[in-house]
């Protein structure tokens, strides 16, 4: 039997067919998922998502939003560049209407080859091929391949004629749950008779792993300005880590007398991991610039997650 047809059946049996954005044909909810599914896995996405179809239903109404609505319901999510771009795509596509190729997606902020082949083939049942981390590796597994301009080409190479969005959907499926990249289940897997890997005993050498160097650490000391609940929040420049959304100012001189140190936190980024001391201050006034943010809208506002964990421990420590 074919590649494609082996996964076709496989997924009809044992794919997933209840993601909140599959069954349906529509770009705009395509296009948000696959953005949100780029860096995070699908358990997180399904909150997210639901909560954004909610809030913005079409694309006027996402257009329509303010960059502050946007990132307080992408809060949490992480990478906010996806974010800002979402949003700025979002005008675009109110003012143009969808585009209608994987090509002309792929001209869209935020969208890359993969993401955009993903939301032609959803969306019109176009034949492009998808190439995301987990499609690679169950492509180098099967033929043995490493590197990724043959990876791309064998992905073109194996697109059905009919049924993309199953074969598409199977691949995804079958990266996520079988063809995993510790302890795959090659026993549960429809390529298994004619897996290179599997048959050379190199599903560990494959995919090729990326050096991972031992990544630098950064810290930061934030100010914590505490006044009657609330605290002082200022917006952080973009581009830039948390472009758009509010931090406490970073302490720049010396430490203020009577300032306390709370727990550090720490959190890690694709390049850096930083950990954050901060220092709370309680003041008698409050100072012209920036925000205070009540402790209790902490959940609800453009926050980063450690920015969340730190007014969530203040707040639960005033009580
Ligand atoms: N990962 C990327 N796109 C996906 C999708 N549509 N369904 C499940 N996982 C995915």
């Amino acid at each position: 039997m074919a590649f494609a047809e082996k996964l076709i059946g496989w997924q009809r049996r044992h794919g997933r067919h209840d993601l909140p954005w599959q069954g349906t044909r529509d770009p705009y909810r395509i296009w948000l998922s696959e953005v949100m599914l780029q860096q995070t896995q699908v358990s997180t996405v399904i909150a997210y998502y639901r909560r954004f179809v909610a809030r913005f239903p079409d694309v006027t109404a996402l257009a329509r939003a303010t960059q502050d609505e946007v990132l307080q319901l992408w809060s949490g999510l992480g990478y906010y560049a996806r974010g800002r771009n979402l949003h700025r795509a979002a005008r675009r596509i109110a003012q143009h209407g969808f585009p209608r190729t994987a090509e002309k997606i792929a001209e869209l902020p935020g969208v890359g080859r993969s993401t955009a082949a993903a939301i032609a083939v959803f969306a019109y049942g176009e034949r492009a091929a998808i190439l995301d981390g987990n499609v690679k590796r169950v492509l180098a597994r099967a033929f043995g391949l490493a590197d990724e301009k043959s990876l791309w080409a064998q992905a073109e190479r194996l697109l059905p004629q009919r049924e993309v969005e199953r074969y598409t959907q199977a691949l995804m499926d079958l990266g996520a749950t079988v063809c995993t990249r510790r302890t795959p289940l090659c026993h549960a897997c429809p390529l298994a008779s004619s897996c290179r890997a599997k048959k050379e005993r190199r599903i560990a050498e494959l995919p090729v792993p990326r050096v991972r160097r031992a990544l630098p650490e950064k810290q930061v000391t934030w100010l914590i300005l505490r006044h009657r609940g609330a605290v002082l929040v200022e917006r952080r420049p973009a581009p830039g880590i948390w472009g758009g959304l509010w931090c406490p100012p970073e302490l720049a001189g010396k430490r203020p007398r009577g300032a306390k140190a709370l727990a550090p936190i720490e959190h890690g980024f694709t390049h850096f991991r930083l950990r954050i001391r901060p220092l709370l201050c309680d003041v008698e006034t409050r100072a012209a610039r920036g925000r205070w943010l009540k402790l209790e809208e902490a959940s609800a506002a453009a926050l980063p997650a450690p920015v969340k964990t730190l007014l969530a421990r203040l707040r639960e420590a005033a009580h």
